[in-house]
């Protein structure tokens, strides 16, 4: 078991305060708050931002990118988009000294067991939606032709083919395209930021354009939520053509969100 390493004097910290430390090659946010000390990585669960460079709120520390909360005494994400815990590890005062012991995940309570720590909310949304089962199995190639490959479109799909094609209409159909990994769909996540029509050459169908964003940058999920839009879209009769436009101006942040997608994260 690895050893408690001396990383600061308690005097060194204030109380509420937050230092960045190094220990064993690993960086490491130490905070001191209400008299005691903690420490977890200085990586968000979410795209790897820097938790030390964040808003300290009692317990919970705010990452910087995009707002996700952890719990610092636990690692415990608390918020959007992270749903996974950061690591916790142990933490000595001795003689004015503060010493931390790096722990291995899974390795104890504070090690924070993955399952335990993640959002209630967001892991009892384990599994894909039968909406967004049904939205893949529908194509539709640029020239018209509709392929079922496996299965009848929803009811509600074909009734919504069927409408004119508006904004409103492409975002409707737009909810069938979930985030794989929050199974929440694009439009309530708040990921489209615009729609727009062209008419096609022959002037018969519409050419339509979606600027989206994603959570983070390097979202690796974005190719498949490119394709996604793309061919849900496609399954309305009057749209020639789909282009996907990814934004990242401004960013993503969770106060985009729908109170309905709130609801479903467990987000209050
Ligand atoms: S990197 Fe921390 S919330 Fe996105």
């Amino acid at each position: 078991m690895p050893e408690f390493i001396h990383v600061a004097d308690a005097d060194d910290v204030p109380d509420p305060g937050k230092v960045l430390i190094e220990v064993e090659g690993e960086m490491i946010a130490l905070f001191h708050v209400g008299g005691s000390f903690y420490a977890i990585d200085d990586v968000c669960t979410h795209d790897g931002g820097p938790l030390v460079d964040g808003e300290l709120q009692d317990y919970t520390i705010a990452c910087p990118r995009h707002g996700a909360k952890f719990d610092i005494r636990t690692g415990a994400a608390l918020s959007m988009p992270a749903i996974r815990p950061t690591l916790a590890h142990d933490v000595r005062v001795e003689n004015g000294g503060v010493s931390v012991r790096l722990r291995e995940t899974g390795s104890g309570p504070s090690g924070n067991p993955a399952p335990s720590t993640v959002p209630a909310a967001a892991a009892a949304l384990s599994a894909p939606s039968q909406t967004t089962q049904k939205a893949d199995v529908t194509t539709k190639s640029h020239d018209g032709t509709v392929t079922d490959t496996t299965d009848s479109p929803p009811a509600d799909t074909q009734s919504l083919t069927s409408q004119t094609l508006s904004e409103d209409l492409v975002r409707e159909l737009l909810k069938q395209v979930k985030d794989p990994e929050l199974f929440v769909n694009i439009v309530d996540l708040g990921l489209i930021y615009d729609v727009s029509f062209n008419p096609a050459p022959d002037n018969s169908k519409q050419l339509v354009l979606i600027d989206m964003t994603m959570t983070s940058p390097a979202c690796p999920a974005g190719p498949q939520l490119i394709a996604d839009t793309k061919r849900v879209v496609n399954t309305h009769e009057d749209v020639a053509e789909v282009e996907v436009r990814i934004v990242m101006e401004p960013p993503w942040t969770p106060d985009r969100m729908t109170d309905d997608a709130r609801d479903q994260l467990g987000i209050f």
